[in-house]
């Protein structure tokens, strides 16, 4: 693996292998000195252009982790607000000598036009561009599903024949491609609930069935229901009456949560709107893998940055 863009560009031996590495990396965090010095000497910079908490601190912790320098770049506070372009702000960050690149954007493409480039040849991870792709969240996503569902017995295993169900804000979430693009290659059927207005105007999206009516997907009995934030900075137009309303209909509410199979597990990638698009008891229930979906953040990031930076794809043991 060189560059992490998309989802979509994983196979099935590809993901699994990520999976593993990431399952060795949360076998050091839970030592008493979670470092290896794996990336000794090498620099990571994470240029970040849109705002972040979780993804940016998890990237950094996850390349510290591995011994690696991290410069943290963010747009605001730096020239690209004197209008400096990305082609010159990455030759600049390039002379100072760096062996890879995290890159979060605004613009959908933004890290491929960076990996195709030739500006600078070193590998560029994916944190999530625009409405586009956000690989590493489905990666960790995937991780916690295999490791609740499957515990020990975890490594090498796929998550076939798992039904997932993803509510909400699909139209903006690229969480939500990129998890439906991996969730297929690991075997898992996916299924969206939405209103027509926030779902891209294709029969299928992205390759899942659709549902518009939330009880009806909820009374299928998925083994996971995962609840998107309403992205509201990217709608400049009203795609739902008013919050109550969206709750109403769309919200994973505590009505709907008493509902489920006391074995569904919910998920959130964060930061959640408590109240809105999931009640308060939901997401702080047992069932709910909030917290969990952030720590394994660090141990799948860390096994990307290894693997991309050190161009490793068959090694099994990396402790
Ligand atoms: C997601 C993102 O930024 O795409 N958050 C995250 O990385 N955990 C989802 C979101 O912002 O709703």
């Amino acid at each position: 693996m060189k560059h992490l863009l998309s989802t979509a560009d994983l196979s099935r031996a590809e993901a699994i292998h990520i999976l593993d590495v990431a399952e060795e990396m949360a076998e050091v965090n839970s030592r008493e000195v979670r470092k290896l010095p794996a990336l000794r000497g090498k620099t990571v910079v994470n240029l970040f252009f849109e705002d972040s908490t979780r993804t940016r601190i998890s990237f950094e912790a996850a390349a510290k982790r591995l011994s690696a320098d991290v410069l943290n770049f963010a747009a605001k506070g730096s020239s690209v607000s004197k209008g400096e372009s990305l082609k010159d702000t990455v030759q600049t960050l390039g002379a100072m000598g760096i062996d890879g690149i995290v890159m979060r954007h605004g613009a959908s493409g933004a890290p491929r036009v960076l990996a195709d480039a030739d500006w600078i040849d070193v590998p560029v991870v994916n944190a999530g561009d625009g409405t586009h792709e956000h690989p590493t969240q489905a990666l960790l996503d995937a991780f916690t599903m295999r490791r609740r569902l499957h515990g020990d017995a975890s490594r090498g295993r796929a998550l076939d024949g798992v039904r997932v169900l993803i509510v909400g804000d699909v139209l903006h979430s690229r969480v939500a491609r990129s998890n439906a693009w991996l969730l297929r290659t690991l075997g898992a059927s996916v299924t969206f609930a939405a209103p027509p207005t926030l779902l891209p105007a294709t029969s299928a999206p992205f390759g899942a069935a659709v549902h518009h009516d939330l009880d009806v997907a909820l009374a299928e009995d998925p083994d996971v229901v995962m609840t998107l934030r309403i992205q509201q900075e990217r709608m400049n137009d009203a795609f739902f009456p008013n919050p109550r309303e969206y709750t109403r209909h769309w919200g994973l509410t505590a009505s709907r949560f008493a509902r489920l199979d006391e074995r569904t597990l919910i998920m959130h990638p964060g930061p959640m709107n408590r109240g809105l698009e999931i009640a308060g008891v939901a997401a702080d229930d047992p069932r709910s893998t909030v917290v969990e979906q952030v720590e394994n953040g660090v141990s799948v990031r860390m096994a990307v940055l290894y693997l991309a930076l050190t161009g490793d794809q068959q090694k099994e043991t990396v402790a």
